[in-house]
């Protein structure tokens, strides 16, 4: 057991450079509670979002960010009749509803599932969020079934990369569109993509460039949309959804401020620019139109264990970890994952794994 563990805590939201590391004292883990000791965190975009103040969901005080991690059970708290039983040394993934960027942690046990057979620890902590985002927004909302063609923006990104497993695996066709050459690199040799369905966003020519891929498909709209990124590239995308076509939209990465604080002035031009849809027309148009938060699960602790069920069987392959970094750099790394141009999942790598 860990009496003692050291956190990344933000005072108050609004700027990265507030993240501090900080030593404290870990308590036992309560009733239908254990204690995890933490080998790697899984870094999110709204982690990010949620230090600048900008993410819906973020406590109004002092916070410690963090959705998700992976280590081992250091110690069990006294068992509860309704929550799942774990024993020390259990490798676990673990959702946290912030409080994920520490070296150990006590967490209500329906939060946890076992770490998969032959993953890593960092596949483990890459694994829950972004997963279980792509399966809501593609599966239960976007209702993807095989045949579909599906456009999937930031497509090399951490859900970017589930979304096209689950895609392979439902037998549906992707098109991908990613925001620079180094991912289009990515996306033809680590994942198969054919070039012709891979489309590099901005530029006057990108509709043209959508139509093109489309016509790849042998199709002249697509079924679904996966959409984080509501920049520029919404109205050609929203335009070209096919009749009873599914627009998910989850995110809105380019409101991300380019500096370590929020930048108002563009924030709010942003806000007011934001596209508006006609409800009506989606009526004669046969469109539908989804927003989701996945926080909403952790706040129905009692559907998580269905939805990793469901997660587990769809049986994708261990997430794409493309940037690894040291506990300690957590500053650094969400900067750099802000930045845009990282590939895959980002995680913070705890050495040694003890809580300390
Ligand atoms: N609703 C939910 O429940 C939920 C859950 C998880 C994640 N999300 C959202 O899903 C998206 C992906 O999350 P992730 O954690 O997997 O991150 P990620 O995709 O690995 O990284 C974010 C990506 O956003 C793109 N982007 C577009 N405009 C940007 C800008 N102005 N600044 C920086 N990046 C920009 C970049 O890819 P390209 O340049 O290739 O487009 C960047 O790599 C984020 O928008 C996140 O907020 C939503």
């Amino acid at each position: 057991m860990h009496t003692s563990r050291t956190v990344w805590r933000i005072d108050r939201a609004g700027s990265l450079d507030r993240l501090r590391r900080a030593d404290e004292r870990l308590p036992p883990p309560a009733p239908g509670e254990v204690q995890v000791a933490v080998h790697a965190v899984g870094l999110n975009f709204a982690d990010a979002f949620a230090c600048l103040g900008l993410y819906s969901a973020t406590p109004a005080g002092p916070f410690v960010p963090g959705l998700e991690a992976a280590g081992v059970v250091s110690a069990v708290g006294p068992p509860l009749a309704d929550r799942p039983a774990h024993a020390i040394g259990d490798r676990v993934v673990v959702l946290t509803r912030f409080g994920g960027y520490a070296t150990a942690l006590n967490i209500d046990t329906r939060y946890l599932a076992p770490v998969p057979d032959g993953w890593t620890f960092e596949q483990a902590a890459a694994w829950p969020v972004q997963a279980l985002t792509a399966w809501y927004g593609l599966v239960e909302l976007g209702a993807v079934g095989a045949g579909d063609v599906v456009l999937v923006q930031s497509a090399a990104g951490g859900v970017g990369l589930q979304a096209l497993a689950i895609l392979a695996r439902l037998g549906a066709d992707a098109v991908a569109i990613v925001g620079g050459e180094p991912k289009v690199r990515f996306l033809v040799e680590h994942c198969g993509l054919a070039p012709k369905r891979i489309v590099v966003r901005g530029g006057r020519d990108f509709p043209a460039r959508l139509d093109g891929a489309l016509a790849d498909c042998g199709r002249s709209g697509f079924d679904a949309v996966f959409d984080a990124v509501m920049g520029p590239g919404f109205r050609p995308s929203f335009a070209r959804l096919a009749p009873e076509g599914r627009y998910v939209l989850y995110g809105a990465a380019d409101f991300m401020p380019s500096g370590v604080s929020r930048g108002w002035a563009r924030l709010a031009w942003q806000w007011l620019t934001r596209p508006r849809l006609d409800p009506l027309a989606m009526i004669s148009d046969n469109r539908a139109f989804f927003g989701f938060n996945l926080i909403w699960l952790w706040e129905s602790v009692e559907r998580v264990p269905a939805a990793y069920a469901a997660l587990a069987a769809l049986e994708l392959p261990p997430p794409h970890v493309g940037q690894r970094h040291p506990f300690d750099e957590a500053r650094r790394a969400l900067d750099e994952l802000k930045g845009g141009r990282t590939i895959g999942k980002s995680v913070l790598v705890v050495d040694p794994p003890t809580g300390r």
